[in-house]
């Protein structure tokens, strides 16, 4: 198994991308720290599917947005299971507004679980590795988003190109702690963070219509790509970006 003896810690595991990309590295050999918000039915959930599957794991609560509880979060995970080995900063949200009505607290909310907490969260993981040595992975979820305009969607998109550029510097700054980072930049995916589009049949089928493979990914299609960046045949790979999106970033066509 790729990931034996590996300890994995992914952000935002209790539902969605996140507990898609917990049940993979587990399932690859990984001891998993599911990470979430809150200690709800969701993230016992997930922790209760990781050990169906024979996986060590275990939740940790914090809210990525809080830079002491990035620096908790990473203290326990390693108190817990004696050395983290992967970093999947995956937790995200979103919200919707035009930018005229755009308000601060929706701003601090998106720019902070989306960038801060990965900046935060990759510096004690950073911190951890360089005190243990032998290296590590960072892998961030990001989105097409980190490319691609999203009309009313600024702070998110702002988040998401943040992203790319923290993972650029992070690649060449923590190279010599053998280090990799990288992001996975997911298309539209059936996930809560998708609940109204799905649930609207016109905005579906429109947004169907933009993606060539004709279908929204599933967060196994994410959690997959996941799983190669952090295991043993990406070890060369660093600073760059997989799309997994159904060829939705790069579609144009004219008639
Ligand atoms: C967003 C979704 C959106 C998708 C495709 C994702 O990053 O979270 O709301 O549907 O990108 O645009």
């Amino acid at each position: 198994m790729r990931l034996q003896d590996k300890v994995a810690l992914v952000t935002g595991a209790a539902q969605g991308i996140g507990r898609a990309i917990a049940l993979r590295l587990a399932r690859d050999g990984a001891a998993v720290l599911v990470e979430d918000r809150q200690d709800n039915a969701s993230a016992q959930e997930t922790l209760a599917l990781l050990r169906q599957q024979g996986a060590q794991a275990a939740l940790l609560v914090g809210d990525v947005g809080q830079v002491a509880d990035c620096r908790r979060v990473v203290a326990e995970g390693v108190a817990c299971m004696g050395r983290i080995d992967v970093l999947v900063n995956n937790a995200g949200v979103e919200r919707r507004a035009p930018f005229f009505d755009a308000e601060e607290a929706d701003y601090d909310l998106v720019l902070g679980v989306n960038l801060k907490g990965p900046f935060f969260l990759s510096q004690a993981f950073a911190r951890h590795v360089r005190e243990r040595g032998g290296g590590g992975r960072i892998v961030n979820v990001s989105s097409v988003h980190e490319e691609l305009p999203f009309p009313h969607f600024a702070s998110y998109c702002a988040s998401k190109g943040g992203l790319k550029m923290l993972m650029r510097d992070l690649a060449i700054e923590l190279a010599p702690l053998g280090i990799s980072v990288n992001n996975v930049a997911p298309g539209a995916v059936k996930t809560p963070i998708n609940a109204k589009l799905m649930a609207q049949p016109a905005l579906l089928e429109a947004l169907l219509a933009d993606i060539p493979l004709g279908r929204l990914g599933a967060p196994e299609d994410v959690a997959a790509a996941v799983a190669f960046l952090a295991g043993a045949d990406a070890g060369y790979v660093t600073g760059t970006t997989l799309t997994v999106d159904g060829g939705l970033l790069w579609n144009y066509s004219e008639q």
